[in-house]
């Protein structure tokens, strides 16, 4: 069980509608990009994209025909921001609802992480790492970025490094790449690593 953050619907709903989103790409990253990809033709596999945000990654799978993407975040402003771009993404994909209520019912395949975890309250990050476990069917995949580096102002974003991450995740999962990513945002070089992680 994990205990509610101060950093809530309320903070991220008023972060969307005061303009605070300094984390948005205004696109999908090129890692992510590079990786779906290479995925091949869309199939049936079932995509989780928690703390979605304005969901670009969400709108490239939907785009290149992938059927089964959902996306979950606290913030209702963020589920409209997706609406409003691509009115055909499916309405009962977007769920307004926190990640740690997810249930896997049915587990999904991959889950996509995008600068999600670095926004979670750190207490929370051992729990992130049970929840993304528990939503997976064994063999699924977490895959996406995780900040190597500190901020200097309060968070979030919240960094860290590789070594206390290893720490979350290594119970539950084998470690495909867990590498620095050679393809990231200018701002973002050098300080993220790619991560591509199978449930055991
Ligand atoms: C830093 S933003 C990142 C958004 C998006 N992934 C991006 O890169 O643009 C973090 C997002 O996570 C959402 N969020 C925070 N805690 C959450 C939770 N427990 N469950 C679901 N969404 C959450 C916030 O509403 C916000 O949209």
């Amino acid at each position: 069980m994990y205990s509610k953050s101060a950093f809530d619907a309320t903070y991220w709903q008023q972060r969307y509608e005061t303009g605070q989103t300094g984390w948005d790409a205004g696109a999908i990253t090129p890692p992510l990009r590079e990786y779906f990809t290479q995925l091949g033709p869309p199939d049936a596999r079932r995509i989780l994209v928690p703390g979605a945000g304005r969901a670009h990654e969400a709108e490239f799978l939907h785009r290149a025909g992938w059927p089964n993407v959902l996306v979950a975040d606290l913030a209702p402003a963020a589920l409209a921001a997706l609406q409003a771009r691509v009115p055909g993404f499916p309405a009962d994909h977007l769920l307004l609802a926190d990640f740690f209520d997810l249930t896997p019912a049915p587990p999904f395949d991959l889950i996509v992480e995008q600068t999600f975890f670095c926004a979670l309250d750190p207490a929370l990050r051992s729990a992130y790492a049970r929840q993304c476990a528990h939503l997976l069917r064994p063999g699924g995949k977490l895959v996406g970025l995780l900040f190597d580096t500190e901020f200097t102002q309060p968070g979030p974003p919240f960094g860290g490094s590789r070594a206390e991450y290893e720490a979350y995740f290594a119970p539950y999962f084998d470690f495909v790449h867990f590498e620095t990513a050679t393809n990231s945002l200018l701002p973002r070089q050098g300080r993220e690593l790619f991560i591509c992680l199978e449930k055991k």
